[in-house]
């Protein structure tokens, strides 16, 4: 069972071999063919997984018996300097060799000789690229999930700042009732929150081991699956082999998680976007987040959030891209499936790079001399409450008022009515009506009609739980604090 160094093949006879597969072809593989179906230049960032997959498998072998200890000793050693290799940028990859684990596999050999050919016992191409797949996606879920709380924490933190802060809540993009801004805000950390959730639910699916379905029926070598999945830190093992080694759903579903994120972050680019426009002037971004026009030089151009919102499209095409990927494959592994790949890094890299930059554009950069968050949005108060002073926002607060005072809620709809319409004559805000000139819509309003009517009574008065009251906007704050810092 110990590898000789004596029957050991040269790099290129290992890349013709790959080329022809076996003695049964007859010819070798075209160039254009060959270009076509070779996935390494995308799939080589695979590296890691695809070692510490085989790694594991090789212990799993060695412990049953299957190969000898030497030959794990080999392959140890020959995998630490493939690592090495790679790390430093001298590991030769080969479009010949078509894709990560044949690149890796035949440099191992030639380091190592027959201990590099007996890895591949009990295993196939088929099980060992949805192990990678995984083990690479569960590692980039956990800096998802991080990145999200993340940006959650940079939203608490400027909501903190701004819970008296109070701007239009719109429906229709109508102004509609008075709302304080830390509330807008974080309606934000509870779509972050459950994209979070779905993460790391989706991870749970994507954490279990699809080594030992080998190439479609599982093996006849005694494998302990179980071990390897333990070895991996993986949650279990695929309990069908045709399943283990064909299905992509778990990839499919963090395409999903992370298309609906892209889709809040839009929603939220959106928002920065009208909050940003010289009509609003509701807030400010950083400079550095901006681009100027190169024809007219007053202008600041939000083109984060506008990028970040183009990009959701990009996410939500992978996402149709994968699915279809699927639908029409019979069981078991089809090479349909290497087109997997580039979507799903794609979305990854996508997701990873837009929540760092929102992060940092809505919450700030830590100053490293004082700890402090500096260069975050910059709250314009002033706008944002001039705008909601605009539009009638408590006309509902009228009408809560006379519903109070023993109207039913339809008749007090309709005075308020009356009201508006006459305030929007003279140019005024309900507030700015004359007592006398309310009470002639009804005489049951009193001098106090002046506390509902004020945008601070407003907030006030909706102090029920998930309602815009500071009271209750300070206690939502300090639940996410104590749920983000756990
Ligand atoms: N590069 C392939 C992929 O990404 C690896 C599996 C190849 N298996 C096969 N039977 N051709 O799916």
């Amino acid at each position: 069972m110990s590898s000789s160094s004596t029957s050991q093949p040269s790099h290129d006879q290992l890349a013709t071999k790959a080329q022809a597969w076996s003695a049964l072809f007859s010819e070798p593989m075209s160039d254009l063919v060959k270009r076509y179906t070779s996935s390494v230049f995308f799939d080589k960032r695979l590296w890691q997984a695809d070692i510490a997959g085989s790694l594991a498998h090789a212990e799993m072998l060695a412990a049953q018996g299957i190969i000898g200890a030497h030959d794990l000793a080999d392959i140890q050693r020959g995998m630490a300097q493939i690592t090495q290799e790679i790390e430093s940028g001298a590991f030769d990859w080969q479009l010949d060799l078509e894709d990560v684990h044949l690149n890796i596999e035949a440099r191992l050999t030639r380091l190592v000789g027959d201990a590099g050919k007996r890895l591949h016992t009990g295993r196939s191409r088929n099980d060992q690229v949805a192990t990678d797949v995984r083990l690479w996606l569960r590692g980039e879920i956990d800096l998802i999930a991080g990145l999200l709380n993340e940006l959650q924490l940079a939203l608490v933190e400027v909501a903190e700042h701004n819970v008296e802060v109070i701007l239009p809540g719109f429906t229709h993009l109508q102004v509609a009732q008075p709302v304080s801004f830390a509330h807008h805000l974080l309606a934000y950390v509870e779509m972050f929150k459950r994209d979070a959730e779905r993460m790391l639910d989706a991870r749970k699916r994507v954490n279990v081991l699809p080594l030992g379905s080998a190439a479609l029926a599982g093996t006849t070598y005694p494998l302990a699956r179980e071990r390897v999945a333990r070895t991996l830190g993986m949650d279990g093992v695929c309990q069908n082999s045709l399943d283990g080694v064909s299905d992509r759903d778990f990839a499919i579903e963090f395409t999903a998680a992370a298309s609906l994120c892209m889709v809040h972050i839009s929603r939220l680019s959106e928002e920065l976007i009208i909050w940003m426009s010289q009509n609003f002037g509701f807030i400010r971004i950083a400079d550095r987040f901006t681009t100027g026009s190169s024809i007219m030089p007053q202008k600041k151009n939000p083109d984060v959030p506008e990028l970040a919102r183009g990009k959701t499209g990009r996410v939500v095409g992978h996402l149709m891209g994968l699915i279809t990927l699927i639908k029409g494959q019979p069981l078991a592994y089809n090479k349909d499936n290497q087109e997997d790949k580039e979507p799903l890094f794609d979305t990854v890299d996508t997701l990873k790079d837009t929540l760092r930059i929102f992060a940092e554009m809505i919450g700030g950069q830590a100053n490293p001399a004082t700890g402090a968050k500096e260069g975050g949005i910059t709250v314009n108060a002033q706008a944002m409450r001039a705008a909601a002073q605009k539009g009638y926002a408590t006309a509902t607060d009228l009408a809560d008022y006379l519903v109070k005072k023993g109207l039913p809620f339809r008749d007090a709809h309709e005075t308020v009515a009356h009201a508006v319409k006459a305030a929007q004559s003279h140019g005024v805000d309900l507030s700015e009506l004359p007592l006398a000139v309310l009470q002639g819509f009804h005489p049951a309003i009193e001098k106090d009609v002046f506390d509902a009517l004020s945008l601070e009574g407003s907030l006030n008065a909706r102090n029920t739980l998930g309602g815009t009251a500071p009271a209750q906007v300070r206690a939502q704050l300090a639940r996410h604090r104590a749920r983000l810092a756990a």
